[in-house]
C-alpha cells in the first residue's frame, strides 16, 4: 500500500452505494478509498488516463479518459481525484457522478453504476477546469477491475475476486512543468513513489529531480553522502560500509556486546560476529553480564562495575535503624537498635518520624529545622553536645547509617555559614558602586 493512498481515509457510504451493483449488502459504514481493500482477490488490472488536450491555460478545460482492462471481468469501476485542485465536471451525467470531500476522502469523480464492456477496455471520461492561476497537477486515478460475479445463495457480487490498479497523470496548465519526487529529508534527492512522480511547474521545497535516495528520512543518506563506519548504506550504492579502514576489535566471545582486550584491527567496520568495539566485559561467556545490564540481587556482579548486587539487596528499618541486608535474603537484614530522639534532622527512636516527642529540647524551646530555637536559645549556631547525638551504627550488615546522619551537622553548619557569605556579596556589592 503506497503512502499516498494510506493517507486517504474513506469516502462516504454515498461513494460505497455508487459503486454497488447488486443488491444491498450490510457494508461498513464510511470506507476506505482504497479500493483493494475490499476488491482484492483478482489481478490489478492496468489504467490509463489521458488528457485532452495535453495542455491547457489556467482556467482551460480538459478532457480525461480512463480506460480499465478487463483484468478480472467485464465490469469495472473508477475514481479519480486532485485532491481539490481545479474543477471537476461531468461529461457521462448517467454514468458518474461528483463526490465531495469529506473527512473521509478527497473530492473527486466516481461511476454511478459500473461499466460493463464484453470487449475492449472500459472506458469512463470526466472533464476538468485548471484553476485561475498557473501551475500542475496529479491527477489520481484507482479503478477496480471487477469479475460481476453474483453469488447464487446471497445474491451478491464477490469483491474479492476484483483487483485495483492505480494510475496518476501529471498534468501542467500555464506552465511547461516537469516531474519531482518527494524529499523529506531535504537532501536533494527524493525517493522513489510507487504512485509515480509529482507533475509541478518548477522544482519547490520538499521535492527533488531524482528518485536515488535509499533514505528518505535521513539527509546524511543519499547518494552522494560519504560512507562511514555505521553499518548502514550512507552513499546508496547497496553496500553497507564498503572500501572502509579496518577499525579496533575486542574478542566477544559470548556476544553480549562487550569485549575483552586485546585489540585486533578488523575490517567490516566492527560487524564481525564473535568481535565488539566496546570493551567493559566482566564475564564474557556470560551474555547477561556486562555493563549496562540491570543488577539483580544473585550474588554476581552483572553490570561490571566492580561491585556485586548493589543498590539491589533487601532493606529493612526505618530512620537510624536502616540497614542493608548482608545477603540477598531478606530475612538477614537486621534493623539497627532504635536511640532516643533528639532535635536533628533525624529518626533516631525509628518511629519513622524526624524529631518527634516532647523532650528533644531543653524546655522552653522547640526543635526547628533541626536546631532547638526559642527563649534564650543561640539558634543554629551552638554545637549540639547532648549525649546520643554522635556515633554511627554498628549493627547489622552493611549499615545505611554508617554515615553520620546528615540532618545533624548539615543544618548548623548552613545556617552559620550563610550570613557569613550573605555578608560578604553585601560588601561586594558596596564597593562595586562605590567604584560606578
Ligand atoms: C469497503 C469495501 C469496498 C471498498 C473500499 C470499495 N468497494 Fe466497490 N464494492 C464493494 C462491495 C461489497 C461491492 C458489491 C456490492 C453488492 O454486491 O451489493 C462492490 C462493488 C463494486 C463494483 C461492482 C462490481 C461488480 O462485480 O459488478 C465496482 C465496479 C466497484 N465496487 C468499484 C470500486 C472502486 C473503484 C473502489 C475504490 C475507489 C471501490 N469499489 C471500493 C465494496 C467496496
Amino acid at each position: 500500500m503506497t503512502r499516498e493512498l494510506r493517507s486517504f481515509v474513506a469516502i462516504g457510504v454515498s461513494m460505497l452505494a455508487a459503486c454497488l451493483s447488486a443488491p444491498a449488502v450490510a457494508k461498513p459504514t464510511g470506507y476506505n478509498l482504497v479500493c483493494s481493500n475490499c476488491h482484492d482477490g483478482g489481478a490489478q488490472p492496468t489504467v490509463t488516463v489521458t488528457a485532452m488536450p495535453t495542455t491547457v491555460a489556467p482556467g482551460g478545460v480538459t478532457t480525461l479518459t480512463v480506460s480499465v482492462t478487463r483484468t478480472n471481468g467485464n465490469r469495472a469501476g473508477f475514481f479519480v481525484t486532485t485532491r481539490g485542485k481545479g474543477e471537476f465536471q461531468l461529461v457521462d451525467a448517467v454514468g458518474t457522478r461528483l463526490i465531495a470531500a469529506s473527512d473521509e476522502g478527497p473530492a473527486g469523480v466516481t461511476h454511478t453504476m459500473p461499466k460493463t464492456s464484453t470487449t475492449g477496455d472500459n472506458v469512463f471520461q470526466v472533464r476538468w477546469k485548471a484553476p485561475a492561476q498557473m501551475g500542475s497537477v496529479d491527477f489520481d486515478v484507482y479503478a477496480v477491475s471487477a469479475t460481476g460475479k453474483i453469488s447464487p445463495t446471497t445474491n451478491m457480487v464477490f469483491p474479492e475476486d476484483d483487483g485495483m490498479g492505480h494510475k496518476r497523470l501529471g498534468f501542467s496548465f500555464g506552465c511547461a512543468g516537469s516531474s519531482f519526487w518527494p524529499d523529506t529529508d531535504g537532501d536533494g534527492f527524493g525517493a522513489t513513489d510507487p504512485d509515480g512522480p509529482t507533475q509541478l511547474c518548477q522544482q519547490m521545497k520538499g521535492f527533488a529531480v531524482t528518485s536515488d535516495d535509499c533514505n528518505d528520512g535521513d539527509a546524511a543518506i543519499n547518494p552522494k553522502a560519504t560512507e562511514v563506519c555505521n553499518q548502514v548504506d550512507d552513499d546508496c550504492d547497496g553496500k553497507v560500509d564498503e572500501d572502509l579502514p579496518p577499525v579496533p576489535l575486542y574478542k566477544d566471545t559470548d556476544n553480549d556486546g562487550y569485549g575483552v582486550p586485546p585489540a585486533v584491527m578488523m575490517g567490516a567496520c566492527g560487524a564481525i560476529n564473535g568481535f565488539s568495539p566496546r570493551i567493559g566485559d566482566c564475564n564474557d561467556n556470560d551474555r547477561m553480564i556486562h555493563p549496562g545490564v540491570k543488577e539483580t540481587c544473585n550474588a554476581v556482579d552483572d553490570d561490571c562495575d566492580g561491585r556485586l548486587d548493589n543498590g539491589v539487596l533487601p532493606t529493612c528499618g526505618v530512620g537510624w535503624c536502616a540497614r542493608t541486608s548482608a545477603s540477598c535474603s531478606a530475612s538477614a537484614c537486621i534493623p539497627g537498635k532504635p536511640r532516643p530522639e533528639v532535635c536533628n534532622g533525624f529518626d533516631d527512636d525509628c518511629n519513622g518520624v524526624v524529631d518527634d516527642g516532647a523532650a528533644i529540647c531543653p524546655a522552653g524551646q522547640a526543635c526547628v529545622n533541626a536546631v532547638c530555637v526559642g527563649a534564650g536559645a543561640d539558634a543554629g549556631t551552638t554545637p549540639d553536645t547532648r549525649p546520643g547525638v554522635t556515633g554511627g551504627a554498628t549493627a547489622g550488615g552493611c549499615a545505611i547509617g554508617d554515615r553520620p546522619p546528615v540532618g545533624r551537622w548539615v543544618v548548623p553548619v548552613v545556617a552559620a555559614i550563610v550570613p557569613l557569605l550573605a555578608r560578604g556579596w553585601r560588601r561586594r556589592r558596596r564597593s562595586a558602586s562605590r567604584q560606578a
